[in-house]
This record gives structure tokens, sequence and C-alpha cells, in this order.
């Protein structure tokens, strides 16, 4: 039997109020149809058939990378419908699993139980009990506890509306069964849908065992509807995120105020200040400090390092040792190598900084290579773009910039060199020199200031 896994996500989401198609919604940071995809995918299967119908286009195209088959269902006739549509491409033999793009969280482990139930002779199906089932498929059993059939709320008698177990519409079924049963739906229901779920009964009446498992969290097979779900979901996300992290020995400020919008692995001792925001591949190593309000989006942080309050860190590389901020922003393809100091209001990009150099105050370094033990003055800038291209600064060891220079690319300044302050550097600077471009002071002496006329 080999697995194919059909996706629910033709549904119009009218409850989001949104032009976005619902199952494009993000949780931490990725849509909710994409959460799925990568669960299903998980699970190394022939094949992913997604069924979509409003908003499809936006749907194709926001994930047109991933590795599934697509099917249209022009009209939404119900969840039984929108199974048989995916059909067509599923052989006799194989065995199909039914999820749902609006339901991300759905964990691999609860869905490899729910598959080993699966056989010739069984379907399987995912339950859960709940204090308020209203609004669900209830799950009907008889005296011996076996399952009979599934009710849903709106076809429900006063019993069924009593029982507890609901359907979370998950299930996983043999094909050619469940190819048989689908063409046997009928919508003579309340809301003339063809059910999924009648084809439990109907399985029962062939003699099929329906077994069934549960999740370990009900938020495993929590549906999103509308933005107040949405939030919630996303709040038990980071939640458990952060307890991950904190498990690995990371001490969080407080796990309710982290974001991981991506993959955050972090080294045991570090810490975490409140308001952080990680996007995308980020790595931390041991005993590094991240203070309040940080960014850091695809980089790769060393071990004792320390970036301070309001430091954004985008696409870089930070070594071990490294003291970044407050308020620095690190551009992409930056590289600061073991030591390096960065302090306030200074923007790096495209630069590689050399063992132990610091950029302490209030500059801008792009498209440069500093080499180590390299001091850079406040207020110092490399003049990289001429209006049409961009030109490169290249600094050697052990160089000192002065305050308040310009460094006009392309420009080289070698090992030693020294620039005076406020100068402006418009050719190459030999090793060991002195390169100073001030107009001479001249002083006035008794100067008197104008004054406002009367
Ligand atoms: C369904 C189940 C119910 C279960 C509940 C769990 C049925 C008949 N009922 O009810 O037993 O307790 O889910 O949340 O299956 N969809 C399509 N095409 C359609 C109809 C639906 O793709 O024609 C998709 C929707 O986008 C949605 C999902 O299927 O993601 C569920 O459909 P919905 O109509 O919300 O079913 P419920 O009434 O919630
Ligand atoms: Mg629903």
């Amino acid at each position: 039997m080999s697995l194919h896994i059909v996706v629910l996500a033709a549904g119009q989401g009218t409850r989001m109020r949104s032009s976005r198609a619902k199952v494009l919604h993000e949780l931490g940071g990725r849509s909710l149809l994409k959460h799925v995809i990568d669960a299903a995918q998980n699970l190394n299967p022939e094949k992913i058939h997604v069924v979509i119908g409003h908003g499809s286009e936006q749907v194709t195209r926001c994930l047109a990378n991933e590795n599934v088959h697509w099917v249209i269902q022009e009209q939404q006739l119900g969840t039984g419908h929108a199974v048989a549509q995916a059909m067509p491409d599923i052989e006799e033999d194989d065995l199909v699993l039914v999820l749902y793009g609006d339901v991300p969280l759905i964990q691999v482990e609860t869905l490899n139980t729910l598959l080993e139930k699966t056989t010739d002779g069984s379907l399987a199906l995912l339950t859960v009990v709940l204090p308020d089932s209203s609004g669900y498929g209830r799950i009907v059993r008889n005296a011996a506890g076996a399952v009979q059939k599934i009710v849903e709320h709106k076809d429900a008698c006063e019993s069924e509306l009593e029982i507890k177990e609901i359907n979370t519409g998950i299930l996983a079924a043999p094909a050619a069964k469940l190819k048989q049963w689908l063409g046997q739906l009928k919508n003579s229901n309340q809301q003339q849908e063809y059910y999924l779920t009648d084809i439990i009964a109907m399985a029962v009446t062939d003699g099929l065992e329906v077994k069934t498992t549960k999740p370990t969290a009900i938020e495993e097979v929590s549906g999103i509807n509308d933005r107040t779900q949405l939030v919630a979901l996303e709040r038990y996300y980071q939640y458990q995120k952060a307890k991950r992290l904190m498990l690995q020995g990371v001490t969080l400020a407080d796990p309710a105020r982290i974001d991981v919008r991506g993959e955050l692995h972090v080294g045991m001792d570090s810490k975490i200040d409140i308001n952080c925001i990680f996007e995308g591949e980020v790595s931390i190593g041991e005993n590094s400090k991240i203070a309040s309000n940080v960014i850091i989006i695809n980089s790769k942080i060393g071990d004792n390092v320390e970036i301070l309050a309001n430091t954004i860190v985008d696409h870089a590389v930070i070594e071990s040792e490294c003291r970044v901020g407050p308020f620095a922003r690190i551009r992409p393809d930056t590289i600061l190598s073991k030591g390096v100091h960065i302090g306030n209001f200074v923007e790096v990009k495209k630069t590689t900084v050399g063992k132990d150099s610091k950029i302490n105050h209030l500059s801008y370094v792009g498209d440069a290579e500093i080499g180590h033990s390299v001091n850079i003055g406040a207020g110092t800038i490399t003049c990289n773009y001429d209006g049409a291209d961009k030109h490169k600064t290249l600094i050697g060891n052990h160089v000192f910039v002065g305050s308040n220079t310009q460094l006009v690319a392309p420009v080289k300044i070698n090992d030693n060199a020294s620039i005076a302050a406020g100068t402006t550097v418009t050719k190459n600077v030999e090793g060991g020199a002195l390169a100073i471009s001030r107009v001479p002071q001249k002083t006035k002496s008794n100067w008197q200031r104008p004054s406002k006329k009367k």
C-alpha cells in the first residue's frame, strides 16, 4: 500500500474577513497550508493532493515551489465531494490519509499512529473528547464501544448531541473501499452536502473495523476559522517553541514575549530578553546574551556574544565574543569575526570585519573588507555608491580611522595606516602613513557675533 495524502483546502474561510485565502494566513511565519504540507511530507507519501477552490490561483502562486498535486474543486459540495476530486489519481491498493489545510499543527507522530491502525480491513479516525462538542460531528459508538457512525451536529438527535467525543475530520482508509463509499454518498442532510463522515457507517456495514486514536494535545487538531482562533493557536505554538528552548538550557526572560518565525537553535546558558523576534534559520551559540527588542533573521551567532537592545541582524554571521548594539543594524553578507565590537547607530552591510576590530559609534560601513585590530572612529562613512555602481573599501590590519572620515571607494588603506579625523580619503594610503585632508584652521581673535537688527 503506498500512501496518498489528500489535504482539503477549498473552503472560503468567510470568517477570516480577508481577501487572502484562509490557508495562506500565517502561523509562526509559515502559511497554515505550508504547515500541513510540511507535516505531510514528513510521512514520505507517494503523493500529496491538495484540493483547492476559493482563492485557488492565490494559493498555487504562493506555494508554487511545493511538490504537491493541485486538485481543483470547482464547487464546494462537501468534504466527501472534495476527497472524491482527488481519487482519480489514486490506485485501488493505495492508502489514503485526509488532512485539512486549516488544521496546521497536526503532528507527524499522531499521524503515524493513525496510519499504523489502517489496513485493508480497517479504517482509522482521529477523535478527541471536548467539554463543549457543539458544532462538531459526534462519534456514535455501540454498547460494546465500537464506532457505528458519525453524526454531524446539525443532523444529530438529542441523545447524540450529548456525545463529547468528536470527529477531528482526520482519517485514513484503504483507497479501494474509499472510492466505493465516496461513490455512494448522498447529500440528503441538513446542509445538502456530500459528507465524508458518512463513509463511517458504510464501513461498518461492509464489516470493516473502525479504529480510533487521539492526538497528544487538542491544539494539534484545532482548526482556524477566524483571527481570534489564529492568534490563540499562534500563542500556543510560540509557547511550545519557548518551552523547548528552556528545556534545552536557554533562559528566557518571558516565554510569552518571544516570537520564533522559523527555526531557532540556541546553545546552553544563553539568555534571551523580552520582545525578540527570530525569523528563518537562526542559530545562537552558548552563553550568549540577546537583549530586548532584538530582531535576528537568517543569521548565525557564536558563543559568548552580546547583542544589545534594539539591534537588527539580517543574513549575517557574528562570531564568538562579539558585542553588537544597542541600536545597530547588521545587514546581509556581513561577517563579524571573533571579538568585534559594533556600537550604537552603526550600519554594516556586505562587509567582513576582522578579529578584535571596533566600529563603536554612528557609522555606515558597506562593501568593505576590514582587517584585524582596526579602530573605526565615530561618524565614519564608506562612500560606496557613485550613483551607478558600488565600490569596495579595503582596510588592512591595525588601521586607525579618525572620526568623521569619508572613505570614497574604491580605495585601499594599508596596514598600520592612520587617517586623521575629518579626512576625506580619495586616494589609497600606504602602510604606516598618516592621511589628513583638512582645511587649515584660522582663528580670528575677539570675534563679534552678528546680532539681530532692531
Ligand atoms: C467537518 C466534519 C465534522 C468535524 C469537523 C471538524 C464533515 C461532513 N464534517 O465539519 O465531522 O467535526 O469537520 O472540524 O466532514 N472543504 C473543502 N471542500 C468542501 C467542503 C469543505 O475543501 O466542499 C474543506 C474546508 O475548506 C475545511 C474542511 O474541508 O477546511 C472542513 O469543512 P467544513 O465545511 O468546515 O466542515 P465542518 O462543518 O467543520
Ligand atoms: Mg469547519
